[in-house]
């Protein structure tokens, strides 16, 4: 870095630690941390600078980086999914894209275990119960959930975060099966006893189905209403991924009409709107976009996102590039 100190952009709050290290390289600008800009406020905000620490609520596209001029360098998206951003109308500018892969792995395949808990086992809705008031007593047909030993749990996308759930779905003595765009190395496959089907065989032979794959053109809708149908009744859906993979309205039709048992969620299609029939629904394990987010994690994703912002200032590579 020569010259002037470089002008570095932050959409949103961000952890201290990440904060300081921004503040070590160049001029820090975060006129509204607590607040989703809107595109236009954003473009304003934007103008003059070499670096941009994003996340997945900001639209990236050459709209952006033409607001921002021709100096920018990067946008670090503090997010592993990066399909909030155009990465080829970026790159085709010169401006480097990274995002945070490898740091929020076990957090995310955490809450996503924990959804399949919530959902299989009914954690939400007696709950629910409790809080209502309703009377209750223990007898030994109440509230009975599924068990999810010797069970098959179907992962999508055997990439970094589905492998930590399969890691964990095996520690508590699921099968694993999976399917995705390619076949995952033999090691993995070994390590994990997992077995490749194709998608179809996939949705109609697991007892859970959860989603580890990217939001893109291909997987907008991957589950819709024919997915749904030819699951097993009694089979459990999770997504943690992206909302739009999943068609929310043909599942809440699916879950209210016993297509499938039920269902644990943390994203959803229109964020934050869920859909309201979901809401209404016993057998769904709601949460509200929670996968990276603990203390630890976020402050890991951020200081990464940083350290992707020094690196390419000061000519360097970033650490977790993103390329078309
Ligand atoms: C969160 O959803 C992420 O992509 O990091």
């Amino acid at each position: 870095m020569t010259g002037t100190r470089p002008r570095i952009v932050v959409t949103r709050w961000i952890p201290d630690d990440a904060m300081a290290l921004l503040h070590e390289t160049g001029e820090v600008w975060s006129p509204d941390p607590d607040r989703q800009l809107p595109a236009d406020e954003l473009h304003r905000v934007v103008a003059g600078a070499d670096a941009a620490v994003v996340t997945l609520r900001d639209r990236i596209d050459g709209d952006f980086a033409d607001a921002a001029g021709p100096q920018l360098k990067v946008i670090a998206n503090v997010a592993v999914g990066y399909d909030n951003i155009d990465v080829p109308a970026l790159t085709e500018r010169g401006i480097t894209v990274a995002n945070t892969s490898g740091v929020l792995t076990d957090a995310t395949a955490d809450i996503a275990f924990g959804l399949l808990l919530s959902a299989t086992r009914r954690l939400g809705e007696g709950e629910r119960l409790l809080r209502s008031r309703t009377p209750w007593s223990f007898h030994l047909g109440f509230m009975l959930g599924s068990g999810i030993q010797d069970k098959t749990l179907g992962i999508i996308g055997l990439g970094q975060i589905g492998q930590a759930m399969a890691t964990r779905a095996r520690a508590f003595g699921m099968r694993i099966a999976y399917s995705g765009r390619r076949r995952a190395p033999s090691e993995v496959e070994d390590r994990l006893e997992a077995t490749y089907l194709p998608q179809d065989e996939l949705l109609r032979t697991a007892d859970v189905v959860s989603l580890h794959c990217p939001l893109t053109p291909d997987t907008r809708h991957l589950i819709d209403e024919a997915a749904l149908r030819s699951m097993k009744p009694t089979a459990f859906l999770i997504n943690t991924t992206r909302g739009p993979v999943v068609d929310e309205a043909a599942l809440a039709e699916a879950l209210r009409d016993g297509v499938i048992a039920g269902a644990g969620l943390d994203v959803f299609e229109n964020e934050p709107e869920v859909h309201p029939e979901l809401l209404e629904l016993d057998n769904v394990a709601l949460a509200p976009h929670l996968g990276s987010a603990t203390v630890e994690t976020r402050t890991a994703m951020a200081t990464l996102a940083a350290r992707n912002v020094i690196a390419v200032l000061s000519g360097e590579p970033a650490i977790t590039e993103v390329t078309p």
